[in-house]
């Protein structure tokens, strides 16, 4: 890692015989980090959102396989667990393609029986987060270039340091702006209803000395409508061929916004994002989380005449996409284009 890749916060630690997950439900108020042993123990701090964000939960799940070789080999049919183990993770969330792409990646190493597979997972797993970090400061300076100075810039939920292997996807290109003085406002909304924005995105910025303004989700339109943004820098959970994007619920209502207000949208996601099985996003699974989220405790009992409907993601259509940005290139106007030209060479 070089001087200018220096970590602010870290989601993830790896000691080599476990696995630190800074709890991210804790944050602002409180720093602890919970230590794993095991898959199942990872596979339940991707569930609760201890660790989140699709590159992190990806390399979370990347770690908790090494865990699993750890725990069973040499044992007699030990690869047998180690693939239950890995089907216990790939259960845990079903948005983010990055998991899945972690874990396929972890599968694939095991099938070709390395002699020493403890070292040859472990290897792997921490190769795919150097990998992420590298590609998350490859995205950054990218996205800078497209977007060259803005006055004020949206970013929605938090696509930072703490969603992926450090620095950020959105909060990346921000970062990269920060550094170049190209930017003059950074707003956050606060994305109800787990606060990724307001608990997470803004707190963030604030550990790298980036000024951030907190806006409620409702006010979007309006900050759109005072003209002090000129783009929108998102994430991805999963894209799709033609570049549809599913990102945390929220996203599709800004991209409509943007569209009526002459403000642009970035989204900037690693290759790991991309899902080319998927001609377009009408197919990606949609995670709806617990009611319980949404609901006020009078609301929960049995009788009740209140439920509550929590989908936690959504899909914007390429044609509202300004600009998709990865590690390997840059497509403008993916509606237009689709993001093929982006897969692996
Ligand atoms: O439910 P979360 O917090 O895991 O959702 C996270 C997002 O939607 C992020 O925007 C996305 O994963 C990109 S993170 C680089």
């Amino acid at each position: 890692m070089s001087s200018s890749q220096k970590l602010s916060v870290q989601a993830l630690q790896w000691s080599g015989r476990s696995l630190k997950v800074l709890d991210q439900r804790q944050l602002p108020q409180t720093i602890a980090y919970d230590e794993y042993h095991d898959a199942a123990g990872v596979a339940e701090a991707i569930i609760s959102m201890r660790v989140r964000g699709a590159p992190a939960i990806g390399i979370a799940a990347a770690y908790g396989v090494v865990l699993s070789a750890i725990a069973h080999f040499p044992a007699t049919d030990w690869q047998t667990a180690v693939e239950q183990d890995i089907d216990q993770l790939a259960a845990s969330r079903p948005t983010a393609v990055n998991l899945f792409w972690a874990l396929d990646k972890m599968r694939g190493l095991l099938a070709q029986n390395p002699a020493e597979p403890i070292a040859a997972l472990t290897q792997l797993a921490v190769q795919i987060h150097a990998e992420d970090l590298a590609a998350n400061h490859a995205m950054g300076e990218r996205g800078a270039d497209v977007i060259g100075k803005a006055n004020g810039v949206l970013t929605h939920c938090n696509a930072g340091a703490l969603a992926t292997g450090g620095y950020g996807t959105a909060l990346g290109v921000i970062r990269s702006l920060h550094k170049r003085g190209h930017v003059q406002h950074v707003y956050a909304d606060e994305t109800r209803p787990w606060l990724q924005g307001a608990r997470l995105t803004v707190w963030e910025l604030a550990q790298d000395g980036i000024p951030a303004t907190l806006i409620a989700d409702s006010a979007a339109a309006w900050l759109m409508k005072s003209g002090k943004i000129d783009w929108i820098i998102v994430g991805a959970d999963r894209i799709a061929a033609n570049g549809d994007a599913a990102n945390k619920i929220g996203t599709y209502s800004l991209a409509v916004l943007a569209k009526q207000h002459g403000v642009k949208v970035m989204v900037a996601a690693p290759s790991s994002t991309f899902d080319f099985s998927l001609e377009n996003g009408d197919s990606i699974e949609i995670e709806e989380r617990n009611p319980k989220e949404l609901l006020a405790d009078c609301y929960l009992n049995a009788g009740s005449l209140v439920s509550a409907w929590n989908p936690v993601f959504d899909v914007t259509p390429a044609d509202l996409i300004s600009a998709i940005v990865t590690e390997r290139g840059v497509v403008i106007d993916p509606g237009k284009h689709g993001v093929r030209s982006l897969a692996a060479c």
